[in-house]
């Protein structure tokens, strides 16, 4: 029995080959309904080149089966001027008698004949006003009448390959969109990596310049202790060999008899000063290849251990008390009870000894003043400041304050090596980092951020 028109029509418009996106599949679905609802054994589906002058066969239906369409791939305005003319135009081709159609008749030799088609049903396919390409129905031998139905059901299936074309045309779009975000993340992915291996050298180059930095600065400071030891050495050689002339004066003097009083007392005199500068200036040397040797804080072999950081400091700011006192200084302590850390209590000492050596040598003219220690520990990290109102730092002299030699006290006790081990101390033994600031006249803060559980034994070189 012969399907209704209408139901066909139906199940081909809600089939997912009309949407599928692709073209030939819908063309193949929508020719083989025509065929089946004209009741016709051959129809084909054709779409035009871009420039229009060809048309191509995307889809071939005959008694039942799509297949290749045999005679020809593609079809030449110039072979069929008047059917390219007459669908371009959007007009419908219904030729009821191939030969007697001005239009089909053209085609009738080449394309009719040889397989015997009587009559033709063709309807322009369009997508956005612009035709696109064609549907056909073939009618064989005897010639057949195409009705008004016939050309509705027609109408019909050519508005379903409009539709398809439109999927193609979305599918394609949504593809190139694709293969857009793909190629986008193969850049993303490849920025990434070439990001990646810049960083990679950047690190390596950032470590070959600290190295040289280190190289430097051990350079520079092997330099600044030639240059510091010597003017003690100095000194005691030019007073060693002074006592030597004396000493040789007063033997020859002995010798000869002639020895008198005021000079053997002259005698005692240089001799007792020149002792003098020879004990002052050789410890001062002594001193100096002490804090040196201290400079190296690695080469300590202390170890890491559990303390009560208030304790530790508390017994530090006794220990410093009688200096406070002799300053006229207030020291005071900030610090929460019972928190127990694991550090390098050696370290820690020495770098708060000197913090508050240098805040009582330093910063008060006047015998008042106070040093405050404030520290605090959160889970990971202790924050330990030394703050003292004394008479601040001068602004040019603090980028350069953790450089080995920098004093203001030079001849005067000051070697300019306590801030530099301090420094040294708190990024390569307590893992941490020191920040100064200071206003001068309003006094100065130093601040060390260590870690407040230290696990592993610092190796790196200062
Ligand atoms: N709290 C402070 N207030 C004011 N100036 C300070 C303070 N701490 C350090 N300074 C300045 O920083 C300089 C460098 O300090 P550093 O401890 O390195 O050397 P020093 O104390 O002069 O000598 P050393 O500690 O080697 O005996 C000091 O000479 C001083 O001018
Ligand atoms: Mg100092």
């Amino acid at each position: 029995m012969q399907p209704f028109r209408s139901d066909l029509l139906f199940d081909l418009s809600k089939s997912a080959y009309i949407d599928s996106g692709y073209f030939t599949i819908a063309a193949e679905k929508i020719i083989e309904v025509g065929c089946t609802g004209l009741n016709v054994g051959r129809g084909s589906v054709w779409l035009f080149s871009e420039d229009q002058r060809n048309l191509y066969c995307s889809a071939f239906y005959e008694n039942g089966v799509c297949k290749q369409f045999e005679e020809a791939r593609h079809i030449a305005a110039a072979d069929f001027p008047g059917l390219f003319e007459t669908v371009l135009a959007n007009r419908m081709i219904a030729a009821h008698d191939v030969l007697a159609n001005p239009i089909t008749a053209e085609f009738h030799a080449l394309y009719a004949a040889p397989v015997g088609i009587a009559s033709i049903l063709i309807l322009p396919v369009h997508l956005d006003g612009k035709v696109m390409g064609l549907i056909g129905c073939e009618q064989k031998n005897t010639p057949r009448y195409w009705d008004e139905e016939d050309q509705d059901f027609m109408n019909a299936l050519a508005e379903l390959a409009t539709r398809a074309l439109g999927a193609e045309r979305r599918q394609r779009a949504e593809d190139a969109l694709k293969l857009a975000r793909t190629n986008i993340d193969a850049q993303v992915s490849e920025r990434t990596h070439s990001l990646r291996s810049a960083l990679a050298q950047l690190q390596a180059a950032q470590k070959q310049l600290i190295q040289t930095e280190k190289m430097a600065s051990l350079g520079a400071l092997v330099a600044g202790v030639a240059h510091e030891i010597n003017t003690p050495i100095g000194i005691s050689v030019t007073a060693a060999s002074h006592l030597k002339v004396s000493t040789k004066k007063i033997k020859n003097a002995m010798e000869s008899g002639a020895l008198k009083r005021v000079e053997f007392e002259e005698y005692i005199g240089i001799a007792m000063e020149s002792a003098d500068i020879l004990l002052r200036n050789l410890e001062r040397a002594a001193n100096l290849v002490q804090s040196f040797k201290r400079v190296a804080v690695n080469h300590s072999d202390e170890s890491i251990s559990s303390f009560d950081l208030y304790e530790a400091l508390a017994d530090l700011v006794l220990s410093v008390s009688p200096e406070c006192r002799r300053y006229g200084i207030v020291c005071t302590l900030d610090c929460e009870r019972g928190i127990t850390i694991k550090s390098y209590q050696g370290a820690l000492d020495q770098v708060v000894t000197n913090l508050i050596m240098n805040a009582l040598r330093h910063a008060f003219d006047v015998s008042r003043g106070s040093v405050l220690i404030r520290a605090t520990v959160t889970a990971e990290q202790v924050d330990l400041k030394i703050i003292d109102d004394g008479a601040g730092i001068k602004a040019e002299l603090l980028p350069r304050i953790f450089d080995p030699f920098v004093t203001t006290k030079r001849g005067e006790g000051g070697s300019g090596l306590g801030l530099h081990i301090v420094f040294n101390l708190v990024n390569y033994r307590l893992k941490g980092r020191i920040e100064v600031s200071s206003i001068e006249g309003k006094g100065a803060e130093f601040r060390c951020l260590f870690p407040a559980r230290l696990e592993q034994e610092a190796q790196s070189q200062p």
